[in-house]
C-alpha cells in the first residue's frame, strides 16, 4: 500500500517535471492544409512607370481604396536611365524605403513621391530619419505593409537598424493622405520606436496584416537580439491591436501562447516555443483566402514560395504547401513574397511578388477546383 502510494506520487512528480522541462511547442504544424495548386506561372519582373530603380521587399497593403507596395533598399539607376535592365552599374544614390502605388497590372508600379532628379526623377524615402534621435540617411528602416486605420489614416510598422550599432527597435509611424499620397506624419515613441529590440520582439518586421474579418491589425516579428542561438533566434512572435487604437501603445495586445492567449498592455517577456507562433518562416504576407475560406501565410520555405493556412490570423498554422521554386540570380537571394489580392477577388488564383536579388518578380498560382 505504502509503496503504491509512493510510486503514484513519484509518477505525478515526474510527469509534472517533464511538463516543466518541455513546454508545448506551439509552432509545430497543426491541422490540415487545404491548398491544392494546379499550376503556377511566372509573369515577369515588376517595374515602375515613373522612375528607374533596383529594390527589394514590396509588402502590399490597402489604404483609402488603393493598393500600395512598400519597398526596402531602393537603388537609383544611373542618371537618365529609364530601364533597370539597361542600367550602367555603379552606385547612383538610394533610399532605405519607398512607397509605390500598385496598378491593375502587377508588373507595373507607380512611385508615390519623387525627388527632383532630372531627366528621370527618383523615389523619396517614405519613413523619414530623424537626426535628433541620432539617425542618418544610412540608418536602416525595414517597413512592412501599410495598415489602414480609416480612409485618411494608416500605420506602418518598421524596424530601425543602426547598422554596426545593431538593431534599435520596432516602431509604428502614423501615415496620412496629403494631396492623395500617403505621407508619414508622425513616428511614435520617444526615440522613434516602441519596442526596444534588446528585450522585445521586432513586431511588424516579419509581416503586418489588417484582418478583413475583424477590427484588428496583426503584426509578427522575430526574437529580441539578446536571443542569439540559431534555434531561439528564429521564433516569430505576434501582437494585435484594434485598428482604431493603433496609435495608442497601451491598447496593444501581446500573444503569450495558446495557453495564455492575448494580454492587453502586457508585453511578452518569455521567448519560448510556447509563446511563439511560427519558427524560421522569414518575411511574408498574410492573406484571407475567400476561395479556401482560410487565412494564409505566404513565405519562403527554403527556396520555395509556400503557403500555410490557419483558421484565425493568430494560428495555429498547418505545414506548408509549395507553389513555386524561383531560380535565384547568381549570388542573390529570394525572399519576402507579397500577395496582390486585388488581382482576383475570388481567390481562385493568387498573384505573388517576391525579391530575387534586388529584382521584384511576379508569379500567379491557380488552385485546383475543390
Ligand atoms: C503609371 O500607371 C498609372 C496606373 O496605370 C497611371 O495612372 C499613370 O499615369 C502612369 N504613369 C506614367 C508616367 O505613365
Amino acid at each position: 500500500m505504502h509503496s503504491l502510494v509512493a510510486a503514484s506520487l513519484l509518477g505525478l512528480a515526474s510527469a509534472s517535471s517533464v511538463r516543466r522541462q518541455s513546454p508545448p511547442d506551439n509552432t509545430q504544424p497543426t491541422g490540415k492544409n487545404p491548398v491544392s495548386v494546379g499550376r503556377t506561372n511566372f509573369l515577369g519582373e515588376q517595374h515602375s512607370n515613373n522612375s528607374c530603380t533596383h529594390r527589394d521587399l514590396g509588402f502590399t497593403g490597402l489604404f483609402a481604396g488603393d493598393w500600395y507596395g512598400l519597398y526596402g533598399d531602393t537603388l537609383y539607376c544611373a542618371g537618365g536611365v529609364t530601364d533597370p535592365d539597361q542600367d550602367t552599374g555603379g552606385f547612383n544614390g538610394m533610399v532605405r524605403d519607398a512607397l509605390a502605388r500598385l496598378t491593375d497590372d502587377p508588373l507595373t508600379i507607380e512611385w508615390a513621391a519623387l525627388n527632383s532628379d532630372t531627366p528621370i526623377a527618383h523615389p523619396t524615402q517614405f519613413v523619414p530619419y530623424n537626426e535628433a534621435w541620432g539617425e542618418t540617411s544610412s540608418t536602416g528602416f525595414g517597413g512592412t505593409s501599410l495598415c489602414q486605420i480609416d480612409d485618411h489614416t494608416a500605420i506602418v510598422f518598421y524596424l530601425i537598424n543602426n547598422n554596426d550599432a545593431g538593431l534599435g527597435g520596432a516602431g509604428v509611424a502614423k501615415v496620412e493622405l496629403q494631396n492623395g499620397n500617403p505621407v508619414v506624419t508622425k513616428r511614435m515613441g520617444d526615440e522613434g520606436y516602441w519596442w526596444d529590440s534588446t528585450n522585445t520582439p521586432r513586431y511588424g518586421d516579419v509581416a503586418a496584416y489588417v484582418d478583413v474579418n475583424s477590427e484588428y491589425i496583426y503584426a509578427w516579428g522575430g526574437a529580441p537580439t539578446t536571443v542569439t542561438d540559431t534555434i531561439g533566434s528564429q521564433y516569430v512572435y505576434q501582437l494585435r491591436v484594434r485598428a482604431a487604437d493603433a496609435l495608442d501603445l497601451t491598447k496593444y495586445e501581446y500573444w503569450w501562447g495558446r495557453g495564455q492567449g492575448w494580454k492587453v498592455g502586457q508585453p511578452l517577456t518569455e521567448f519560448t516555443p510556447e509563446t511563439a507562433v511560427m519558427w524560421g518562416v522569414g518575411q511574408g504576407s498574410t492573406y484571407y483566402s475567400p476561395y479556401y475560406e482560410t487565412y494564409m501565410y505566404v513565405h519562403f520555405n527554403g527556396g520555395d514560395v509556400a503557403i500555410r493556412t490557419a483558421p484565425a490570423p493568430e494560428g495555429p498554422w498547418t505545414d506548408d504547401v509549395s507553389l513555386y521554386t524561383p531560380q535565384p540570380y547568381p549570388g542573390g537571394m529570394v525572399y519576402a513574397p507579397g500577395v496582390h489580392p486585388y488581382t482576383d477577388s475570388t481567390g481562385e488564383t493568387m498573384t505573388i511578388s517576391y525579391t530575387n536579388n534586388n529584382h521584384i518578380q511576379v508569379i500567379k498560382a491557380t488552385f485546383n477546383s475543390k
